[in-house]
Order: C-alpha cells, then structure tokens, then sequence
C-alpha cells in the first residue's frame, strides 16, 4: 500500500513531483496510456530503472498448456496470456559518456503528470551526472485516441550549465527482459522471448519489426518514424537487428540549447495477414501520423476528450480527492474501451499483464454500465466482440453438455481460460451478467440494430444455456444447482440467489426479444415452445429465503453453515485466498465480495426498502472485500439503505484501491472495474440512478461529507445533467427532445433545454451494520 501522499490532489490531473523508485511498479500502471487498442505502461522514457516494462496490442496473446496434477473431462487444455509486444517507448540517452540512469548521479527534480484533458503524459526532470554535467529532459507521451494504431513521444534534452555532447537512441525494442512475476495468482505467467523475429528494418529515420508468436499464430509489426531538431552538430544514424532497430542522433549542446526528438511509432497486428501486408499496414498507419505531425495529434486528443468530458463528467463538492479520483477512473475507463473495437477489455484495461490480460465479467458488470452512459459506441463494440466469440462459447456449452452458449469465466480469444473450474466453469452468471449489459444498452440507446443483429442472439443463446442448466422440481420450482456466484469463497452452491435472479431476468429479456422480433426468432430457430418454457423457468425460479432470519439467502442452506473464526483471523492474514485452503472457505459463512448484495442492485425491482435494508445488514458482518469489485456495490446497497456516512466510506475505497494501491497489487495493472465501480457508486449511489425499462429513474441522497455532485448521462441520444444538492436535485435536460424521467417514483417529463428541481426526502434512519473486525472501509483520507 502507497502510504505517503504520492499524488497531488488537483482537478484534471495526477501529478508526481518525487520520484520514487520503491513505488515504480505502481506508479507506471497509474501513468499507463491506452486507447483500448494500444497500451503503453508510464515506464521512464530510458527503460530503467522500471517494476515491469509493459507494452500492449489488445487480443495479442501466447498460448501456453494449462498443466493438472489431476486432469477431468471438459478441462481447457489451452492458456492464453498477454504478452509484452514491441516496446516503442524507449528513448536512451547517454550524456557525457554517462547513461542518463536515475538510480545514478543527482535527480534535482523529478515530475510526471498526467493530465486528464489532454490525454497526455509529461515527464520534467533535471538531472546531474556523476561526471557532474547538468540536463533537462522533458516528454510528453501519448496514446492516441483518433489514430487507433498510434502513439508518440515529443523528448528534448537541454544542457543546463556547460557544455554537453549528448546521444538518443530511438528504440524499437522487442522480447524484453521482464522481471520474474511473485507467488500471486493474480499476477501473469511471465513468457520468455515470446515473439520470433520475421523482418527487421531501419533507414533513415524510419525503423520497423515485425515478429510473430509462437503458437497462437499472430504477427506483430511495429514501426517508427521520427522528426529531429537540434543544433548544427547534430547527426543521425539508424540500424536494426532481429530484435532490436534504433535511431541514434548525436548533438553537442551549448547550455540553453535542445535537442527535440519527436517519435510517432504505430502498431499492427493479424492472425490472417501475410508479412508484407502486416508491414505494409504499420507503415500506413505511421504515414497517417506523421502526416499529421505531432501538433495535430495534440490537438486530436484534445478534442475527443473534450468531447467526452462534455458529456460524461462528474463533479463532486465536498472532498477534492473523491473529485479528482472519479475523473481518473472515467479517463482510465475510457482508455480501456475507447478503441477497442471489437476486442475484449481486460480486467486490467492495457495497463498491466496481471490476471493474465484476461477478460471476465468485470466488463459487462462494472465497465460497460459506466461506458453505457458515457460512451455507448464502446459499448456496442464490447458486446460485439462476444457476438462474434459465440462459435467458441456454443462449442463449450455442448462440451459440457449443455444447449446455447457458455461463455469463458476468463479469457482473450473467447476459449475459457480458466484451469480452476469451481470458480471458472461454474460461474455461469457471467452468461446473464452479458445478456444484462445488452438489456441496459438497448434500453438506453434504443439502438434497435444492435439489438436485430447482435443482441437478440446473445439473448437467445445465453437464454437456451440456462433452460438446460437449470431443471424443474416436482412442484414446477425452477432451480439451477451446483454453480458458483459472484463470491468466490463459495462454490458449487445450489440456486445462488444472485446467478437465478439474473437468469430470470436472461430468461424474460430473451422471451421478450422473440416476441417483438419475430422474424430474428425465426432464423434462431426459436419456436413458441421453446420461448414458453423460458418464462415458465423465469416465473418459477427458486430464490432461497430464511424465514427466521427474514433475510434471503446467499444460495441454499448459506445461513445455515457455521460463521467464519473473524476474531482468531489476523489483519495480515487478508486476502484470505492466499492464507486459507479453499475447501474451509467454501463451508463458513463468510463472503470474499459482494453477491445478494450485488443482486440487490442489479435486480432492484425484486426486493423492497425493508428486505433491502434487512440483507444489507446480515451480510455486512460477512463479506471481506477481498475483491475490489466489492466495494462499489456494497456503497450503492449502503447508499440506498440510507447509511450514507457508510456508502462515502465504500466510495473512497473504491475511488483510492489504485491512487492508495489498496490491494498492494497495482504493480500488474489497474483496476479497471473498480475505477469504474467508483462512477456507479456516486450515480447509482447517490445519484439514486437505475435503468427502469426505458426509463431513468433517481432517488437521489447525499452523504454529510459531499455538499454537490453534479453528473451528465446520455441516455436515448440526449445529454442529461443531474444535480444532486443535500436537500434537493435539479434535472436539466441539456440536449435533444423531450424526455421521460422519475424522481422518486414521480414521473417528471423534461423538455428541451428545460430543468426541474425537486426535494429530497428525508433518510429513515437505521442502525449502521458492521464489517468483519479489521475489515471497516479504508476511509483514511
Ligand atoms: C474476483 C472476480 C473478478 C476477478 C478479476 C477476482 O478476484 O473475485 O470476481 O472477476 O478478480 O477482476
């Protein structure tokens, strides 16, 4: 955990004015730059010293065998992990004869920033060699989000007090040595030299790489370009080996003087395309760059952001640190999907190679309802990259016997990667959790395209898995058996109550979509048979309820096994997972992160305020966090159960788990559902927002600690602003026509350009539940 202030607290940036090697690791995934296609990690300009130097194309991975002591039927055979392709970062500099090498020589000042309205990363030093020779460095790096395939450097050098002969490499770097990876599960199989070199290149100031992996079959090209400015005696040369090509530009520098280098490298990849085609593709993609040139790439990224700010912000009065956070996790949200374009988002975005670069329901759950209100374009792509991952998800769920489709757990490419199946295979919900994610988008967008030539499938397919996993009981209960729920300290449960409520919900959105889509039905194969028994397991879903406790049970017989040891268990002894076998955790009560709780948001209309408030506070004493998708839905559960002081606390754990390294695990990359948890917190949180059919509904309430939130949603292709006060809300409708809203139940109808205020009711108060002992959210702001 970070426990000195690392960052500064302002609005629309994130700056570090020490350097601090001890927090390297973390820092760089919290610099990290993406466009959802393309990830670079804040490593230093140099490449050392670095925690793990990370460069990243989304859905470039290797396979590797997943090895069993005990192997079973229907095991993935296959891995995949992320590699770390070609590094177009690195810029070395040798001044004097003395490699510029922070680890050496004096730092007089050292600052990065980065600034979340232009979608860059600067870095300002002034260092002096051991020899005693005195530089300024400045760079400023990005990603962009205009040109999908691009990124670039502008890096200029300048002696300070005498005289320097001064010496850039530009590299393009390939199979780079990374650090061992720790005894974390949640950290990647590192792969030695995954890429075998195909074609090297370098003339003039263009260098180029193109590699290929091993097993998965994919080819990697890489390409730079460069502009060079300095004084007379300045001079450049370029070579390439199989791994390596480089420009190197030599100056001598009177004090005062620069040297300014800018790089644009872009980047390709293919599965199908030859090696000419994939060179061929770089380098159009580089010409496209530096035809633009460095100032209209600025400009570029500075537009789409703005773009994106005007209608997605969030602003919170009341605590700068929670203002700031929320705009970090919007950028690094929007960063991991932006550009994706038909590929997963990783759980860790392009930021790290932890979890192995994989995606899980992290993304339809947590990412895309921040993406849905923010950014639906992202959205749709997300989604269709599951469309198109349908054949493997179909194969799997007949290999296990089962009809429709089963998505992975975790994957790259659409096979399950997951070699542990109590807490892999068995998590189905994450089938009901996509169909959800395609309800929400299509209720708030009314993109009826979408729903004709992607959606509908999902829903069908997901919808035929659940028929056949679940079964009717001799008195018509529907139930689903033997299946894992968002909480991995429990598996292989019987009727999760979180799994069969969002099956139900799979079940009659995909009942409805053949009625309204007749014709898609039809070339489904969906007869009127088949759609009836998906409302007859809808309607008969069996929720497993504990009358004496008057609480619903997290799956059956839950309330019933034996409580946890919370008082003998050491603070240091959290994660659990990593102290504790998992066969004693499946058997207590005891709860690694929010489920019931978490179906209580996602299915809202299942539970009133009472049973709401009543679940809210059994399970509290139980669930760990142990995940930091926890967190998030535990502060909306606390918001709308009125213990606001606790829904802050939650919100600051989920704003700081990156800022803070909450988890010690920022090293391998953000956490990209809990940045986005941060969003939903305040919206559906405090803001009270939930999708109601097509329309939004609020029950906003803020805690003592805020005096404001202000938030814009897009909705149905207008632009809505929402402004919560402590007594009352004001709803501004900013662009497009009229639209239907509520406010507490009330139906409030918003014209162009028209606001209406409304009072906030007041809190019914209730007693605040606990956490398990050291356990209470980490509000140490
Ligand atoms: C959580 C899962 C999550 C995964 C990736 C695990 O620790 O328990 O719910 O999908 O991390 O974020």
């Amino acid at each position: 955990m970070i426990t000195h202030a690392s960052y500064g607290v302002e609005p629309w940036c994130l700056r570090e004015n020490v350097l601090n090697l001890d927090v390297l690791p973390q820092s760089e995934s919290v610099f990290a730059l993406s466009n959802g296609h393309v990830g670079w990690r804040g490593n230093l300009d140099e490449g050392e010293p670095h925690g793990l130097p990370g460069s990243y194309l989304n859905g470039v991975h290797e396979l590797h065998p997943l090895p069993y002591a005990e192997a079973g039927y229907g095991y993935p055979e296959s891995g995949q992990t992320v590699i770390n392709v070609t590094n177009g970062k690195v810029i070395r500099l040798l001044v004097d004869d003395e490699p510029f090498d922070l680890r050496y020589g004096r730092l007089v000042s050292h600052e990065r920033v980065l600034d979340l309205r232009e979608g860059v990363l600067r870095r300002t030093c002034e260092w002096t060699s051991p020899a005693g020779r005195t530089v300024r460095v400045r760079s400023t790096r990005l990603v962009s989000f205009t040109q999908r395939s691009v990124a670039a450097v502008a890096y200029e050098v300048e002696a300070v007090d005498s005289e320097v002969r001064v010496v850039v490499q530009s590299e393009l770097v390939a199979n780079e040595q990374l650090p061992t990876s720790p005894k974390d599960p949640r950290a990647a199989a590192v792969l030695e030299s995954p890429l075998a070199p195909e074609e090297h290149f370098a003339g003039g100031r263009r260098l180029r790489l193109v590699h290929a992996t091993r097993r998965s079959g994919l080819r990697v090209g890489a390409a730079a370009d460069h502009t060079v400015d300095g004084p007379d005696r300045t001079r450049s040369s370029s070579e390439s080996g199989d791994d390596i090509a480089r420009l190197t530009v030599t100056s001598v520098l009177e004090p005062g003087q620069r040297l300014r280098l800018e790089k644009f490298v872009a980047y390709g990849w293919s599965s199908t395309r030859s090696l000419p085609a994939v060179s061929d593709q770089v380098d159009a993609a580089l010409a496209a760059a530096t035809d633009a040139g460095w100032p209209a790439l600025v400009a570029e990224q500075r537009a789409y952001l703005d773009a994106f700010w005007s209608h997605a912000d969030v602003e919170v009065d009341g605590d700068e640190g929670i203002q700031q956070a929320v705009r970090f996790a919007l950028f690094h949200v929007l960063q991991a999907g932006a550009r994706a374009e038909q590929r997963a988002i990783p759980a860790k975005g392009l930021t790290g190679s932890g979890y192995d670069g994989h995606a899980f329901w992290d993304t339809e759950t947590f990412v895309l309802p921040l993406l849905t209100y923010t950014s639906p374009d992202a959205v749709a792509e997300a989604l269709r990259w599951r469309h198109s991952t349908l054949p493997a998800a179909r194969e799997r769920a007949a290999q296990l016997g089962l009809r429709g489709a089963a998505f992975p757990w975790r994957t790259i490419e659409g096979s399950e990667g997951s070699a542990y199946w109590p807490a892999g295979t068995a998590a189905f919900h994450v089938n009901a959790d996509i169909a959800d994610a395609v309800v929400r988008y299509v209720s708030a967008t009314g993109d009826g395209q979408f729903a004709r030539d992607t959606g509908g499938e999902l829903l069908v397919e997901t919808a035929r898995l659940w028929r056949s996993l679940g079964h009717h009981d001799v008195h018509g209960a529907f139930h689903i058996d033997g299946v894992t729920g968002p909480d991995e300290y429990s598996a292989i449960a019987d009727d999760n109550t979180y799994t069969n409520l969002m099956a139900r919900s799979n079940l009659l959105a995909a009942a409805e979509f053949v009625e309204s889509h007749p014709e898609q039905a039809a070339a489904l194969g969906v007869d009127e048979e088949e759609s009836a028994a998906w409302r007859d397991a809808a309607e008969a879903v069996h929720i497993p309820y504990n009358d004496d406790l008057g609480v619903h049970e997290q799956h059956t017989g839950f309330t019933r096994y034996q409580h946890w040891d919370f008082a003998a268990t050491r603070p240091d002894q959290y994660p659990l997972m990593l102290h504790f076998p998992y066969f004693d955790l499946y058997r207590k009560q005891v709860i690694k992160q929010a489920d019931l709780v978490l179906a209580m948001y996602t299915c809202p209309g299942f539970f009133d305020e009472e049973q709401l408030a009543r679940n809210f506070a059994y399970y509290e004493p139980l669930t760990v966090r142990d995940s930091s998708l926890s967190a998030c839905g535990q502060a909306i559960i606390a918001a709308r159960s009125g213990h606001l002081g606790l829904a802050y606390d939650y919100v600051v754990e989920a704003a700081l788990m990156d800022l803070d390294d909450l988890e010690n695990n920022t090293r391998d990359g953000l956490h990209i559902a809990s940045l986005a948890g941060t969003w939903t917190a305040l919206v559906a949180g405090f803001g009270g927002m939930r999708q109601d059919a097509d329309t939004l509904a609020f029950t906003p309430r803020l805690p003592q600690n805020l005096s404001r939130i202000a938030f814009n949603v897009q909705v149905l292709g207008r632009c809505l602003r929402v402004e919560v006060h402590a007594t009352a809300v004001t709803y501004t409708l900013l662009a497009g026509p009229e639209l239907s809203i509520s406010h507490y139940g009330e139906p409030l109808v918003l014209a162009a350009d028209e606001s209406r205020s409304r009072e906030i009711p007041d809190v019914r108060p209730r007693p605040t539940p606990d956490q398990p002992p050291h356990r209470r959210p980490n509000a140490h702001r």
